[in-house]
């Protein structure tokens, strides 16, 4: 079957109750057949078992499986956010002394994670510019142990040649570990190209209607397995009832993920020239600098777009008033359209080299655009700008 059906087909068994949707198992933990069972269940990680929902719950599993499918990976785990996906992918790997390269535009928390809390435990990193990828090799230590990046990246829609990444990683022999979150595996794979790890925030394109939190690291199993363990002691794990909204949402994945970019695509183009903005940024525009990238790696441009307002960081809180419906809101990935200004808000703490290091300039907005008519959202947009 191909990924758009094992996204609806993929269930857990189905029960005595002959259910058609996929229940919910909410449940902390599960029952055992005899003191026997319970011994063995706790003697062996590997036995195939539910014990406790913090080690592993069908309605998490049935989610991570089909994850694992549309990504093309061998194993996965779900975790409690994004986040702990991301903090559980380098705690699991690292040891004091070793040393991380990234690339610069990530996250803002990733950036805390790296620059903050990792040094307390001896761990160092470098960051590379995703517009300068010649300059990665050189920064590979002895003790470099992983290589991390985003594509597209948030905010900046930075784009890396995953395939030039991964080689470099194989070559020296470290870990690369992917972030997924924008494009989604109905949009990319990096496994494909080489990816040894692959994580996203849950809580963005795959849950797609904004209600809850999650995260998912898929890859080789070794590594999962190694996760997992982490995973199970530390306790980041994601809850059952989360798993079920998001393996639900992953039903309809692919068709949101064309109308988002489709959408996006067509908002792009009318915005592209408008006398009020420096420039419009998405993967799937030609005057993208990494158009050619994107359209080998991505098979649409997904779902976000930014501009550059010229009248900058007072033009973006200004733009943000002036909008009469669409959502001013932090979050991503949802069916409604939502505006942010980085510049003011999630990126406000830092200092103007900082913010345009990672490619926040003062008039940014990103748009993570719905899947409301693309010509309501292009009217909503042209008189917020007046
Ligand atoms: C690219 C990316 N990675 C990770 C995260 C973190 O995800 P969460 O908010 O689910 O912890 C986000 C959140 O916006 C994100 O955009």
């Amino acid at each position: 079957m191909r990924p758009e059906t094992l996204a609806i087909r993929t269930q857990t068994e189905r029960t005595c109750e002959k259910e058609h949707s996929t229940p919910l198992f909410l449940t902390s933990s599960f029952v055992y057949d005899s003191a026997e069972d319970m011994a063995a269940a706790f003697e062996d990680d590997s036995l195939d078992v539910n014990i406790y929902s913090r080690f592993s719950n069908p309605s998490v599993d049935e989610f991570v499986k089909k994850v694992c499918l549309m990504e093309g990976a061998e194993d996965g785990i779900a975790t409690a956010t994004g986040m702990a996906a991301v903090f559980s992918s380098f705690m699991t790997f690292v040891s004091a002394g070793d040393h991380i390269v990234s690339a610069s535009a990530v996250f803002g928390s990733t950036h805390a994670i790296l620059t903050k809390y990792l040094p307390k435990w001896g761990v160092e990193y470098s960051y590379f510019d995703m517009n300068k990828p010649e300059t990665i090799e050189g920064l590979i230590k002895k003790n470099t142990k992983l290589l991390y990046v985003e594509t597209p990246s948030n905010p900046g829609l930075d784009i890396i040649d995953l395939k030039y990444v991964a080689d470099l990683c194989k070559k020296h022999n470290i870990l690369f570990i992917v972030d997924n979150c924008f494009a989604t595996p109905a949009v990319q794979q990096p496994i494909q190209f080489g990816a040894d790890l692959v994580l996203h925030s849950a809580t963005k394109f795959m849950d797609g209607q904004g209600r809850v939190l999650g995260g998912v690291v898929v890859g080789k199993k070794d590594l999962i397995k190694q996760m997992y363990l982490f995973i199970r002691n530390t306790g980041p794990s994601m809850s059952p009832f989360n798993a079920w909204v998001l393996s639900k949402s992953l039903e309809t994945l692919f068709v949101r993920m064309d109308k988002h970019a489709a959408n996006a695509l067509h908002i792009a183009q009318k915005l592209e020239g408008h006398p009020a903005l420096s420039w419009v940024k998405y993967p799937f525009l030609q005057s993208h600098p990494h158009h050619s990238i994107a359209q080998k790696q991505m098979s649409n441009g997904g779902g976000i777009l930014t501009f550059e307002l010229k009248s900058g960081l007072e033009g973006g809180r200004k733009f943000l008033n002036n909008l009469k419906w669409l959502s001013m809101t932090n979050n991503l990935g949802d069916s409604r359209t939502i505006a942010s200004h980085p510049a003011s808000t999630t990126h406000s703490k830092l200092t103007e080299e900082e913010r345009q290091a990672v490619g926040i300039t003062p008039g940014l907005i990103r748009l993570s655009v719905g899947l409301e008519h693309p010509d309501d959202i292009v009217e909503e947009i042209i008189q917020a700008l007046h």
